[in-house]
C-alpha cells in the first residue's frame, strides 16, 4: 500500500490523473473503472486537460462504472450514468461503444451483475480503478458487513449512504438500493486508486488504512491490495 499525501485537492487531482495517463500510455486498450461522488471530479477535469494537451489516443480504452443507484433513471443528474457521462466520457471523447455501465432500471439484476462480471473477465481484469470512500468506509456500494469475496451485486444502502446520497441530486430522489462491483473485483484491479479529500474523511481514512482489517470497514481491505495508491490531501491525512 502506497500512501501519497498532497498539499491540496488540486495537486491530489493532478497526480491521480497522471496515474490514469500512465496506465493508458502503457496499455492503450486498458480497461478503466470510474467512480462517481464529488472527490474524483477534479481528477476527471485534470485528466481531460492532460489527454488533450498530450494528444493521447483513448479510442481503444474501455470504460466501466463502479456502481449505480438502483431505479434512478440515467437522465437524472446524480445518477452514475449521468455524472460519468458529464464528468468523464463527454470531456474525454469516449464513444458509447467503449462504455458499459450498470443499468439502474434493469428488471433482472442478477443478469446485470453477470454481464458486468463477464465483461471484466473477458478483458482480463480492470487495469486502473479509481474509488472514493464513504464516511462509513464503503467502496462503491460495498457497505459495512459485506463479504470481500463478492463480485458485482445488489446492495441495500446503509443509512449514512442514504443520507449523503441525497446531496448528489438536484431534488429529493427515492434511493434504497445500489448495484456495485464487489470487493473481489476491487481487490483484483491491477492498479487501484483510493481517493479522499477534506477533514470529513480524516477519521475514516485513519480507520481504513491504519486500523484493523474488518468487513465492518470495507475500505480496510485495501491494506491487502497488491498495487494500491491511497491518494489523499493533507486534511484527509490529518489523523494518520
Ligand atoms: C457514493 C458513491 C461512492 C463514493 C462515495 C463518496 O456513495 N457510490 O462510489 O465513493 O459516495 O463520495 P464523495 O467523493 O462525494 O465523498
Amino acid at each position: 500500500m502506497q500512501v501519497k499525501i498532497y498539499d491540496d485537492y488540486e495537486k491530489l487531482s493532478e497526480a491521480t490523473a497522471d496515474e490514469f495517463i500512465d496506465t493508458i500510455k502503457q496499455k492503450p486498450t486498458a480497461l478503466l473503472c470510474f467512480a462517481t461522488g464529488n472527490t474524483p471530479i477534479g481528477t476527471y477535469k485534470a485528466l481531460a486537460k492532460k489527454i488533450k494537451e498530450q494528444e493521447l489516443d483513448v479510442s481503444k480504452c474501455f470504460c466501466i462504472g463502479l456502481d449505480e443507484w438502483l431505479d434512478v433513471p440515467p437522465e437524472v443528474k446524480g445518477s452514475c450514468y449521468y455524472d460519468l457521462h458529464h464528468h468523464v466520457f463527454e470531456p474525454l471523447g469516449i464513444h458509447s461503444s467503449q462504455i458499459h455501465l450498470f443499468n439502474a432500471l434493469s428488471t433482472d439484476i442478477a443478469d446485470e451483475c453477470n454481464k458486468m462480471n463477464e465483461l471484466i473477465e473477458s478483458k482480463g481484469g480492470v487495469d486502473c480503478m479509481i474509488v472514493g470512500i464513504g464516511k462509513n468506509g464503503h467502496i462503491g456500494f460495498n457497505e459495512p458487513g459485506v463479504s470481500v469475496k463478492l463480485q458485482a451485486h445488489e446492495q441495500v444502502l446503509h443509512i449514512e449512504t442514504l443520507a449523503s446520497g441525497q446531496n448528489y441530486f438536484s431534488g429529493p430522489v427515492k434511493i434504497e438500493k445500489g448495484i456495485t462491483l464487489g470487493l473481489a473485483q476491487v481487490m483484483n484491479a491491477k492498479k487501484l486508486l483510493l481517493l479522499a479529500s477534506g477533514m470529513n474523511k480524516a477519521e475514516i481514512i485513519k480507520a481504513a488504512i491504519k486500523g484493523e482489517i474488518t468487513e465492518m470497514i470495507p475500505a480496510s481491505c485495501v491494506q491487502l491490495h497488491q498495487n494500491v495508491f491511497v491518494m489523499i490531501d493533507k486534511e484527509a491525512a490529518s489523523l494518520i
